[in-house]
């Protein structure tokens, strides 16, 4: 029996919101291990739909645990607020069922500010990232220059107002050079107290928790947000998020060892999608693009830009594969492609002259690659809403076995639609 890792093995929004609502039957345990509330994952259960940027997305499951593990960077009021949110879709949560490492550390309104400043000032000179403007980067930032505030922070207010001074001292010396006003001991001080007592209850030590959940051989799920080419090493820097989005992050940042993790399911989108800036070597900025886009809805679901759309790219998912350790992917989206008369798939990249079969990192190496296209055949049929193999068209089986074929990985369950049941079982990752 194998406890089981979501990745998105491309830019991210591949449908892991979903797969792992799905998949979430079958654990006990949901974790999220990175990101924060950047992430946007969709689920549509009955025609109702949840979006969830910070809950884990086993969430709606009545009985399952979810936790938010500290290689999380957490907003606590964006998180009191998304609790309200879901409550009122009709989910039952509470510390019971919810748990939050106790080590995370926090975002704050400076972070957020900071990503607005930077994005702002950047966009004046062409080099900005398309962040989601959450304060994600300058929370990690924070962390790994050891003056972040810690969730654990909030329970000894003696010791608190001398941490946020430290990060004070920091932040301040970075406004004025920015040019911007100074932040006050005391608006942070009250946007921390005025929070505590709710965030407080869900707290605890969940590295414990989740040993004793192992220990019980109850089954654990990680979730994954972002993908593998917004890895902050292994993705398109410095157009990435601030976090490692790979498989191997999921032991650190819940807190189990590598030994834990069985299954690693890379979730990947038919085509191509992503928000924000960044090389995008299969872009279609043109009528596919448009088509894909509309027939996909692509907008992304946190800050409702439109993401770019494109072919699907082998390169890339094939390098997913690699570092990920891809046992099996969920194939999602095949829906999205229904009624095209030719496909395209990148096979390959020209760069300089020469063909390369992988994703080159350097910056301006992957500005300049060209894709190498494969042309298929589409299908007239329709792939939606299908729930088995032999409901599929033989052209759009013959798509997804060429796919598995080029990445050097078995597609173990599909997805023909939002709703949860629209999800063909080909391999149980935990059962693998
Ligand atoms: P995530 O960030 O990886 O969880 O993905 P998002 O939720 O941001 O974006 C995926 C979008 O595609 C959501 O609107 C899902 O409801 C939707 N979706 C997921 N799987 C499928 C599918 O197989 N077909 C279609 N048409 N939509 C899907
Ligand atoms: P899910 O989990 C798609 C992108 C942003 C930007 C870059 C950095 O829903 O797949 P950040 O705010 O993280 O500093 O932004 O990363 N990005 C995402 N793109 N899906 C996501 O999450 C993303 N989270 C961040 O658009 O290009
Ligand atoms: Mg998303």
């Amino acid at each position: 029996m194998a406890n089981v890792v979501v990745v998105g093995s491309q830019w991210g929004d591949e449908g892991k919101g979903k797969i792992v609502d799905w998949l979430s039957e079958r654990a006990d345990v949901v974790v999220r291990f990175q990101g924060g509330h950047n992430a946007g994952h969709t689920l549509v259960v009955d025609g109702k739909t949840y979006k969830l940027s910070l809950l884990p997305s086993g969430v709606v499951r009545p009985g399952k645990l979810s936790i938010i593990g500290s290689g999380v960077v957490f907003d606590p009021h964006a998180f009191v607020a998304e609790l309200e949110r879901i409550r009122a879709l009709g989910v039952e949560i509470g510390p019971d069922r919810l748990k939050i490492a106790e080590n995370t550390p926090l975002i704050l309104s400076l972070h957020r500010e900071l990503d607005g400043f930077r994005e702002d000032a950047a966009s004046n000179s062409g080099t900005k990232i398309g962040t989601t403007r959450r304060g994600i980067g300058p929370a990690y930032e924070d962390k790994g220059g050891r003056r972040a505030i810690r969730i654990m922070d909030l329970a000894e207010p003696d010791t608190l107002p001398m941490k946020v001074d430290r990060l004070l001292t920091h932040h301040n010396a970075l406004r004025r050079g920015l040019g911007h006003p100074e932040v006050a001991h005391e608006t942070i001080m009250a946007e921390l107290t005025s929070v505590a007592g709710e965030i407080l209850p869900y707290i605890d030590r969940v590295w414990k928790v989740l040993d004793d959940k192992r220990r019980a051989g109850e089954r654990i799920l990680f979730e994954g947000a972002q993908g593998t080419l917004l890895d902050v090493d292994h993705g398109t820097y410095p157009f990435v998020t601030s976090s490692n989005t790979v498989a191997g992050q999921a032991a650190a940042g819940s807190g189990v060892g590598p030994g834990a993790i069985g299954y690693v399911l890379g979730i990947t989108k038919a085509y191509t999608t992503r928000v924000g800036e960044g090389p995008f070597p299969s872009e279609q900025d043109n009528e596919v693009g448009q088509f894909l886009g509309e027939r996909g809805h692509e907008f992304g679901t946190v800050t409702g830009r439109k993401r770019r759309c494109g072919w699907f790219d082998a390169v890339l998912v094939r390098q997913a594969v690699a570092v990920n350790g891809i046992d099996g992917i969920a194939l999602t989206k095949l829906d999205v492609l229904d009624g095209l008369d030719e496909i395209k798939v990148c096979t390959g990249y020209r760069l300089d002259g020469e063909v390369i079969d992988y994703l080159p990192a350097s910056q301006g190496a992957q500005a300049r690659v060209e894709p190498i296209y494969e042309v298929l055949e589409g299908w007239q049929g329709t792939t939606k809403g299908a729930r088995s193999w032999n409901d599929l068209p033989a052209q759009a089986v013959k798509y997804v076995r060429h796919i598995e074929e080029l990445i050097g990985a078995p597609v173990a369950l599909l997805s023909t639609s939002p709703e949860r049941d629209d999800t063909i079982l080909v391999t149980d990752p935990f059962q693998d």
